[in-house]
């Protein structure tokens, strides 16, 4: 049987700077016509989208955030610690333990009753650019809504600027460029890690109707978080919640702004919101590839993956495998399309607990702004980062009208 090292494979560097929105997908599509997989500097990527998602139900498979940052230089220290104890490192019973504690937090209901909130911060964010005609769509709506609603998530409504400097610096120990400045990282970390405990404590004291309280409250099977493990969950969810949602807006206005009859159809049937979010997520997933490492020596397909092998499953391939999805190349919110078979929030174990609310934000964002916002289109070149981790949209210059509503 071969093993995966001695396989003659493509290659792909997802940094190299020409490879962003159509030719990212272009380059996919390209290797992944000659093999189910290709190589990176990191690691493997999977293009199959069923072997994909065995990998990621996997339970001998984990995900390598320590192993990740220690790729980063960082083997010790407050960051180093903090991730260790974080939810994507734990494995196993561990890390069972704390999403049992933890998905009954994220109900469906509890994000319904968020909905209102989500959608009076879209209408007011609308109202600060109407009359300009244009914007820079990152700083005047996706930079700002996931913060806002991760506030009111944790009961701390206002406290967003907060939210989006502590999401920046706990993602941060896996950026390059802001780990250059490890002290500073270091500080916001530990800054961030007391106002959480603080937040706890206060939270135990005096309990709202909030997932801070419900955290704090957690209990299953008789078993409660400790202290530690609240925090530690709460860090999970600023830092999970916010560059995420915000780049996946990004990249759909983007997308609209290209498919300017898409924008029409939601404009004249706000119905189609949650289609309309479901085939941004489809389209153009901001996680392109969800990494997993090998524990133990494994076989894939009659190819063997030795431990230690670090993967990346590529959903932008598998969200457009056309098994699944017809005529996947092609941006349409009205084409029928499975939700529950995207790969954009990964799957298994770890699978994303704020889907169901990011879920809500996209709806709510487009939703709220398509019948006001006339026909969106891009004023320069969007400002598009490398699609490692999540895929950054850095700037998106848009011109518009303003529509009677
Ligand atoms: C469009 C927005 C988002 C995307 C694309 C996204 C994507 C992902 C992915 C790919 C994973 C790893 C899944 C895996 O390895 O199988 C993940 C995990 C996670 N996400 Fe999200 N996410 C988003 C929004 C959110 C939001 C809004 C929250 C919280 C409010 C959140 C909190 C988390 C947490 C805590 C984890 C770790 C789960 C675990 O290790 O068990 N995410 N997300």
């Amino acid at each position: 049987m071969p093993v995966v090292a001695d396989l003659d494979l493509p290659s792909l560097d997802p940094a190299d700077p020409d490879l962003r929105g159509e030719r990212f997908h272009r380059a996919l599509a390209d290797l992944a016509g000659q093999s189910w997989l290709a190589r990176t500097p990191l690691g493997v990527i999977v293009f199959d989208r069923t072997v994909s998602l065995e990998m990621l139900r996997d339970r001998r498979l984990s995900f390598p955030a320590v192993e990740l940052i220690e790729l980063q230089g960082i083997t010790e220290g407050p960051v180093y610690e903090r991730v260790v104890n974080g939810l994507l490192a734990q494995t196993g019973e561990a890390h069972g333990r704390l999403r049992r504690l933890l998905t009954p937090a994220f109900t469906p209901a509890a994000v319904e009753r968020l909905r209102p909130r989500i959608r009076g911060h879209v209408e007011a964010m609308w109202a600060e650019v109407a009359e300009d005609g244009r914007c820079d769509f990152v700083t005047a709506f996706a930079r700002r809504l996931p913060s806002m609603v991760i506030a009111d998530l944790l009961g701390v409504p206002g406290e967003d600027d907060r939210m989006a400097s502590y999401s920046e610096h706990l993602q941060g120990i896996f950026d390059p460029a802001l780990l250059a400045q490890r002290s500073a990282l270091e500080s916001v970390y530990l800054d961030a890690y007391r106002w959480i405990e603080a937040l706890v404590e206060a939270r135990r004291r005096q309990p709202g109707d909030d997932l801070a309280s419900a955290l704090v409250a957690a209990e299953a099977e008789g078993e409660r978080l400790t202290h530690d493990e609240c925090v530690s969950l709460i860090a999970s969810v600023i830092s999970g919640g916010t560059d995420t949602t915000q780049a996946q807006m990004a990249h759909g206005m983007r997308l609209f702004c290209q498919h300017p009859d898409q924008w029409q159809l939601l404009a004249e049937d706000p119905t189609l919101a949650a289609a309309a979010a479901n085939e941004v997520i489809r389209f153009e997933p901001i996680t392109p590839f969800t990494a997993r490492l090998v524990r133990d020596d494994t076989t894939y397909r009659g190819v063997g993956f030795p431990a230690g092998t670090v993967l990346f499953l590529c959903s932008a391939a598998a969200n457009r495998d056309p098994a699944i999805f017809t005529e996947p190349d092609t941006f349409d919110i009205t084409a029928a399309r499975p939700a529950g078979a995207v790969l954009t929030f990964g799957n298994g174990p770890h699978f994303c607990p704020g889907a169901h609310l990011a879920r809500a934000e996209l709806t709510e964002l487009y939703g709220c702004l398509a019948p006001r916002m006339g026909e969106p289109a891009l004023r320069s070149e969007p400002v598009l980062g490398a699609p490692i981790g999540i895929y950054p949209v850095e700037s998106l210059d848009i011109g518009f009208s303003a529509r009677r509503t």
